[in-house]
């Protein structure tokens, strides 16, 4: 890895939100997953990957110091810098996206709240960056019937047809996804939402329903019980 090409996928892992919703005493890249911080799912998977070649984490203010220790103890060598977070995902995203390399060509942007990340959905969303699009993200076809809600009152059955939840990792140019973070970050609650804003194309390609955010309690022990299924 010694020149620029060698280094041409960059790798965001944000982590620095609080949790709230999950309820633990520490942030929720801290929480326990089988034993060990939320984190560091993520973190070894994304630098076991012959896809990414450095890392960037946003950690949560006061955890940048336990962050290094744990990317040291994986011995997660792509780990170029911690960065602390900011008040939103979206300015996370942006300390740590300060950290890339002029030289990196492709951002991979990865919620470490989705600790199930794997080279497949990595191929795919890197795959979809095909020289027509800016930016790739994946996801899934919404099944359930979907319904806006208005104090407490169905205001609309929203046409399912088209619909897609979308997770991370989500695949970007670099110069694109930094045009995009240059601007005005209110409201944005993916990145491709920043870039699509920015006038950027962006596919979708399929997701994976390992991929599902902790969000609560109930979904760090679904999580748990997936491991279990897929560790040798
Ligand atoms: N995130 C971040 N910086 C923030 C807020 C969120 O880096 N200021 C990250 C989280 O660490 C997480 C991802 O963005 O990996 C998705 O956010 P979410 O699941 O909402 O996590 P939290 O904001 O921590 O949870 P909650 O909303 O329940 O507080
Ligand atoms: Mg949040």
């Amino acid at each position: 890895m010694d020149d620029g090409s060698a280094q041409a996928t960059w790798a965001i892992l944000v982590a620095a939100g609080t949790g709230e919703r999950l309820g633990s005493d520490r942030p929720k890249a801290f929480a326990a997953l089988a034993g060990r911080p939320l984190l560091a799912e993520s973190l070894e998977r994304l630098d076991a990957s012959d896809w990414v070649d450095a890392i960037v984490v946003a950690a949560p203010p006061e955890w940048e110091e336990p962050a290094i220790l744990l990317a040291e103890e994986l011995v997660a060598s792509k780990v170029t810098s911690v960065v602390t977070g900011g008040a939103t995902r979206a300015e996370s995203v942006r300390n740590a996206l300060a950290e890339v390399s002029d030289e990196a060509l492709v951002v991979l942007v990865h919620d470490a709240a989705r600790p199930l990340v794997d080279d497949a959905v990595i191929e795919r969303v890197l795959g979809g960056l095909d020289g027509t699009v800016e930016g790739v993200v994946p996801g899934l076809a919404v099944r359930d019937t979907v319904k806006r809600v208005e104090r407490g009152l169905v205001a609309e059955t929203v046409d399912r047809d088209g619909l897609v939840a979308v997770q991370t990792p989500q695949a970007f140019l670099a110069d694109r996804l930094r045009a995009a973070y240059a601007g005005d970050l209110a409201g944005a609650t993916d990145c491709a939402s920043l870039v699509e804003r920015a006038g950027g194309r962006i596919a979708v390609v399929e997701g994976d329903p390992r991929l599902g955010k902790v969000t609560t309690a109930d979904d760090l022990r679904r999580v748990e019980q997936l491991l279990d299924r897929s560790e040798p």
